[in-house]
Order: C-alpha cells, then sequence, then structure tokens
C-alpha cells in the first residue's frame, strides 16, 4: 500500500536541550489506523505536533501527501485533521458556529450538509446551538473532533481521544473511526489503554524516549501474543534439564526449582500431554502448574522496561 506520511530521521529538541524525539522514521500508509503506543512523556504529542506543524523539528523530514510540512505547509496542513490532547475551544461560541469556523479556515467553502453529518455523527446535533461552555467534558472532545472533520481530512489525528469519555462513548467513537477508515480515511491515534489499541488498530507503534521501539502489524503482535507458558514447579530442584527432555525446549526458572515451556494456544498439539508423561518417564516429580498468557500489556512492559 502507499504511504501517505512519511517520517525520515525525525529529530526534536526542545529550547531547554531536551531531546522528545529521536531519529524517528515512519511510514504511515493510505488507510490505516495506527495507534502509537507510549508512556507520559515519551513523545507522541511531540510527534504528532510535529507532523501537524505545530513544533518545528530540528532535524530530518515529514511529508504529508508528498508535500513536505515546512517547505509546503498550507498543502500538507490541508489534509490533515487534528484532534488535540488538550481541550482547546472558545468557551462563549456555539457549538455549531465552531465548527463552521474550523472549516473556514482550511479555505473551504460552507457545506452545511456536512456540518450536519458530522455533528449528528458525534450525536452533537441536538447540541449544536448550546454554548461550548456549557458542555460536558466528553461532549467538549466530541467537538473537537467535529471540529478536526470539519474540513473533510484524509489524515486524522486523535492524541488521546477517549481520555475521560466513558464507555459507551468511546464505543460510538471507535464505530465513528472505523466508518471514516472505510470511507479511505487514514487515522493515527494515541493511547494508554492497550485494549483500545488492540481492539482498533492495524497496526502497533511502541513509543518511548523519543525512540520508536517498535511497529508492527496487530494481527502478526496478537500472534505472538498467542503463546502461553507453562511453569512446571518441581517437587526437587534440579541443576540441568535432564538429556531425556531436551527434545522439548525447555527452560529452567527459579535457580531449578521450576521448568518453563513454551507453547503456542494456536497450534493443533500444544504437547503438554507428552511432556509431562515424559516428566514422569525421567522421575520428575511436579508439585504445580501453572500458565502464563502473555499480553500486549507485557510486550510493551517489556520493552519499555528493556529501553530503561
Ligand atoms: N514545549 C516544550 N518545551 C520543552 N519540553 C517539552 C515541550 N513539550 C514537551 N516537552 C517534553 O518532551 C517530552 C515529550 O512530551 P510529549 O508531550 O510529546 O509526550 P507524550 O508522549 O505525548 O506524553 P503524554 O502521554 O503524557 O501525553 C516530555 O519530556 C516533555 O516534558
Ligand atoms: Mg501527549
Amino acid at each position: 500500500m502507499a504511504s501517505i506520511i512519511s517520517i525520515r530521521n525525525l529529530t526534536k529538541t526542545y529550547a531547554g536541550g531536551f531531546t522528545a524525539l529521536d531519529d524517528v522514521s515512519l511510514e504511515i500508509e493510505e488507510g490505516e489506523i495506527l495507534a502509537l503506543l507510549g508512556p507520559n512523556g515519551a513523545g507522541k504529542t511531540t510527534l504528532i505536533s510535529t507532523i501537524c506543524g505545530l513544533v518545528q523539528p530540528t532535524s530530518g523530514s515529514v511529508t504529508v501527501g508528498g508535500h513536505d510540512i515546512l517547505t509546503d505547509y498550507r498543502a500538507a496542513r490541508s489534509l490533515i485533521g487534528l484532534v488535540p490532547q488538550e481541550i482547546t475551544i472558545e468557551p462563549f461560541e456555539r457549538v455549531i458556529n465552531t465548527t463552521r469556523f474550523s472549516r473556514g479556515l482550511f479555505g473551504k467553502s460552507p457545506d452545511e450538509a456536512h456540518i450536519e453529518a458530522v455533528l449528528r455523527a458525534l450525536s452533537l446535533w441536538d447540541k449544536k446551538d448550546s454554548r461550548n461552555r456549557e458542555l460536558s467534558g466528553g461532549m467538549k472532545r466530541r467537538v473537537l473532533i467535529a471540529k478536526a472533520l470539519s474540513h473533510e481530512p484524509r489524515v486524522l489525528f486523535l492524541d488521546e481521544p477517549t481520555a475521560g469519555v466513558d464507555v459507551s462513548l468511546r464505543r460510538d467513537m471507535w464505530a465513528l473511526v472505523r466508518r471514516l477508515r472505510d470511507d479511505g480515511v487514514t487515522i493515527i491515534l494515541t493511547t494508554h489503554y492497550i485494549e483500545e489499541a488492540e481492539e482498533m488498530a492495524d497496526r502497533i507503534g511502541v513509543i518511548n524516549k523519543g525512540k520508536l521501539l517498535l511497529v508492527e502489524e496487530k494481527a502478526r503482535l496478537m500472534k505472538q501474543l498467542g503463546k502461553k507458558k507453562l511453569v512446571i514447579e518441581l517437587h526437587d530442584p534440579l541443576t540441568a534439564i535432564p538429556a531425556a527432555l531436551s527434545e522439548h525446549n525447555l527452560t529452567l526458572l527459579q535457580d531449578g526449582r521450576a521448568i518453563g515451556y513454551d507453547y503456542d494456544t494456536q497450534a493443533d498439539r500444544t504437547g503438554i500431554a507428552r511432556l509431562l508423561a515424559d516428566l514422569t518417564k525421567a522421575g520428575l516429580v511436579v508439585r504445580d502448574l501453572e500458565t502464563e498468557q502473555s499480553s500486549l500489556e507485557q510486550v510493551f512492559m517489556g520493552l519499555v522496561e528493556e529501553d530503561a
């Protein structure tokens, strides 16, 4: 698939000398949903802000739809809708005018049908004449999304769109994001909710301390996650895996008090029955059995801790 955003060797060092992005390169494919995961301060907002032209890069380059974000800023920016992390809307303005005005900022001619469709999709139509300050927090967040969609962007950035949003609204937002994707919009979202990335994304990127540690198709990640570890606690500790068990791909755990066996939950045969039979044959007495499921959360924590 063709990429709509190309990020090459992007580095951002803020005025105080802090490097928030460190040599990030990434191709974002047209029509995909990419979720960026990372702890607080990882550089997610800095990355998004740089692509949107709100933060000046220190070095490297970014193109959006083939337009360089520095030399061809207007063309690049016109393709982008941004839902910022911080809620920034004019408190005394009415919802519908806020949305109309945002479209006008991008030089698009008025389109009342589009504005209505956006407000309806976000369940804001019955609030269209309310002033922004009269809205709840979750509704304000939806107004930010309405603004971002007002000029029919081809790329939508959602910087923590579901922070402070209740469960049912979160579901609605996910449905909306999917509909947008079906219409060909490319979506990049940041989130602290790993299950959100799991549910929504086509690809998942993990960022920590300004570095992109991993970008992987979710399906492939989940396949790796389909692995489980069986932990076999032994009655008598071992100093080594007995030769008779060498074909089982075992590891010694807990100073020899346990054995670990990695297996694929999706495989036809897990090999557990045969392993247990062979353990008995080798004269080992099993005290207890336990399985550990790897999850996206563990992969994520593992990566971030490794990088600490
Ligand atoms: N304007 C600024 N000047 C100096 N440092 C900044 C500025 N903006 C962000 N930073 C620093 O850059 C780092 C990355 O911040 P950023 O907001 O990109 O993180 P984030 O991944 O979005 O975090 P969060 O999950 O908390 O939103 C942080 O250490 C932050 O303090
Ligand atoms: Mg942020």
